[in-house]
């Protein structure tokens, strides 16, 4: 595996010109001299970050770490990262994430195996600068990487160091600061910036660089659903231009958006394998939506368990079954984890009800009564149990109670 000598082409967005000022990534010590002849090479070879999406551009092989040359983080750690992967990395607390993400741009180096990134083995120091331009790492705590007066000053920061000619600088500025959304705040002092802004200020810094493997660290952990949405929008479109991603994060909703899950433990690879086999192998914690939708399948509801995680899409999902299906067929002698899920919608609901739009005519109000019902069966359920004879009467009281076809007024 032989590192690109070009950079590669982003299509889709605002920053696919900047990208076209790509670093020449050989070993060249007139980088900015060569930069705009580099310029019209990357025309034709531009296209290929979305091209060859089989090329391994990581590969740990026995990749050990050790912080203090006794206790091992990273054990014998075998994995391989494709070109425009979009990887979910996971695991407990203390597992190793952290630690691998800084390996990967020779922050830490092995202490034993190897690790080669695009080509580079990240125990060699004459990597070290293609390294840092290639992959790049996004942290939690965006402050810590600030080093700019204003923001503009910090994004400019990263392509300073490469030597780049002024004008392209401020070109690669503009373009980060634009694709991040920041260009109203371009001259804050990014310290003041709030914890979302400050995130997409840090991308900015990060994109300025133009790598081809971008490592996002708990980057949405401190935020706020909207804040975070923007966040996970930005690294889409970072995704769709073919760079490689690598998110590492704590919240189960994510896996889904991925193409492969990581699930680290005890500083090694515990899991590794679609969303859909990490769901079906539980192979760690699940989104609590997908929770509910597999108790729903297991009810013998045929709802796709990889399907959506946000409350409001799965109540959607499971809206027809609910007049008609499980309830009242359920075996009530049983005591079942049923009744908790739907508690848990009927929360959903409670939320819904207090940020509903009244002045929208909506269906909401029929699933508002079917929680309701549901409600009074949970009620009924205890007295159901001491009397099973009365099971069938009960069902048949349920189906007056809760027609097969409700009517959405
Ligand atoms: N600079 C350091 N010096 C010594 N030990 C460290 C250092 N950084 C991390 N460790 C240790 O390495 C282990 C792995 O830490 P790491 O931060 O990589 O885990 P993580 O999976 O990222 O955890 P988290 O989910 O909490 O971020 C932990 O036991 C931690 O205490
Ligand atoms: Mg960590």
């Amino acid at each position: 595996m032989t590192p690109p000598e070009n950079p590669e082409k982003n299509n889709n967005d605002s920053f696919d010109d900047a990208e076209n000022l790509n670093m020449s990534q050989n070993e060249s010590q007139n980088e900015s001299q060569n930069e705009s002849q580099n310029e019209s090479q990357n025309e034709s070879q531009n296209e290929s970050r979305n091209e060859s999406q089989n090329e391994v551009v990581i590969r740990a092989s026995g990749l050990g770490f050790s912080y203090d040359g006794s206790e091992p983080v990273l054990k014998d750690i075998n994995l391989e990262i494709r070109k425009g992967e979009y990887v979910i990395l996971t695991g407990k607390n203390g597992s190793g994430k952290s630690t691998f993400a800084l390996c990967l741009n020779a922050l830490l180096k092995p202490s034993a195996g190897k690790l080669e990134v695009f080509g580079l083995d990240t125990a060699s120091s004459k990597n070290l600068s293609r390294l840092r331009k290639t992959v790049c790492i996004v942290f939690q705590n965006p402050y810590m990487q600030f080093v700019g007066d204003t923001v503009e000053e910090d994004v400019a920061f990263g392509p300073e160091n490469l030597a780049l000619p002024r004008d392209e600088i401020v070109r690669r500025v503009d373009e980060a600061i634009g694709f991040v959304g920041l260009s109203g705040l371009r001259l804050q002092d990014p310290a003041t910036l709030s914890g979302g802004e400050a995130q997409c200020a840090a991308i900015a810094g990060v994109l300025a660089m133009n790598p081809d493997c971008i490592v996002f660290d708990e980057v949405t952990s401190m935020l706020d659903a909207e804040s975070a949405g923007r966040i996970r929008h930005i690294i889409d479109r970072l995704h769709k231009d073919g760079r490689t991603i690598i998110f590492i994060s704590h919240d189960p909703a994510e896996i889904l958006r991925a193409d492969r899950v990581i699930v680290f433990d005890k500083g090694t690879v515990s899991f590794s394998g679609t969303p859909a086999d990490y769901i079906e192998n539980g192979a760690g914690a699940l989104p609590e939506m997908t929770k509910l939708l597999i108790m729903f399948r297991e009810h013998g509801c045929p709802v796709d368990i990889c399907g959506p995680v946000n409350a409001e899409d799965v109540f959607r999902m499971i809206r027809p079954y609910l007049r008609s299906w499980e309830i009242c067929n359920h075996d009530w002698s049983e005591k079942s984890a049923i009744m908790t899920d739907l508690k848990n919608l009927q929360s959903w609901l409670i939320w819904k009800i207090c940020n509903h739009d009244w002045s929208e005519k909506s269906a909401i109000m029929t699933d508002l009564k079917i929680m309701r019902n549901l409600k009074t069966i949970q009620k009924s359920e205890k007295s159901w149990q001491k009397n099973k004879t009365d099971t069938a009467l009960s069902r048949k009281k349920l189906k007056r109670r809760w027609p097969d076809n409700g009517s959405d007024e």
